[in-house]
């Protein structure tokens, strides 16, 4: 049975890596451990190192940054997706790949699979690489391009969403993918408590005022949205 201590909320995130990683330990196989093990290491060193933006800024192609969920956050979205028998999976924000192999590991467990939007193909094809390394690739498609336009060319039948891109686009994001969810879905959204701010409170205010939801903000990692569509 495993231990929810990752639940403890703004612990520093060195402890959050030690309580989650004690966790892993006894749910990942080994090549997803060594994926994980490797983008904590990057995860540490960037929470380590000056904020500065790339040439271009962050939308400018040279962009580094994981910008990761972290393992508290990767740990709960992955119990939660495992929890839906065969899901469609769907990822706003692949990034260089790190809560997608939390999302990954869900949809081979569950009988699912993992959709993964992401504006730069660079971080795409980075977020592959490690999915091949951590025998997940299969139950991942990577879509590089628009998130919203993206949304509104995938079928209906979706059955849990990250969203975790820019922040502006979250209300946009979930205007396109309400529609086609199925009943019974979850919706996580992450930076809800940090960094926070007027797009994350008008995201909390549009999902809960949409028709069949039901939602609560939880202290978990940067804060989440977790929501439920009937
Ligand atoms: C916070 S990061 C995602 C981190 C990732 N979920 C993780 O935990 O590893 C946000 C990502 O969203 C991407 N993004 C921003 N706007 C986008 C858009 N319109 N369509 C697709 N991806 C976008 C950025 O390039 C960035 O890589």
């Amino acid at each position: 049975m495993p231990k929810f201590n990752f639940l403890v909320p703004f612990r520093s995130g060195n402890d959050r890596l030690i309580n989650a990683q004690a966790v892993m330990e006894k749910t990942m196989d080994s090549r997803i451990q060594d994926v994980l093990d490797i983008y904590h290491a990057m995860i540490e060193t960037e929470h380590n190192s000056p904020r500065k933006l790339p040439p271009g800024g962050r939308d400018g192609g040279q962009d580094q940054r994981l910008r990761a969920v972290g393992p508290a956050t990767g740990q709960f979205i992955n119990i939660l997706a495992k929890s839906l028998k065969s899901p469609t999976i769907l990822e706003l924000g692949t990034s260089f790949g790190y809560s997608g192999i939390w999302l990954a590991e869900a949809a081979r467990a569950s009988g699912g699979r993992l959709i993964t939007m992401e504006m730069h193909d660079y971080k795409s094809a980075h977020a592959r690489d490690m999915a091949v390394k951590a025998g997940l690739a299969e139950y991942v498609e990577f879509k590089v391009g628009d998130a919203v336009q993206m949304i509104g060319a995938l079928c209906s039948g979706i059955d849990f969403v990250l969203v975790d891109l820019w922040k502006d686009l979250y209300v946009p994001c979930l205007d396109a993918f309400y529609p086609k969810l199925n009943p019974s879905a979850i919706i996580v959204a992450d930076n809800m408590l940090r960094p926070g701010g007027d797009d994350l409170k008008r995201y909390g205010q549009a999902v809960r005022a949409k028709p069949g939801i039901s939602s609560v903000l939880l202290p978990v990692g940067s804060g989440l949205e977790v929501s439920r569509f009937d």
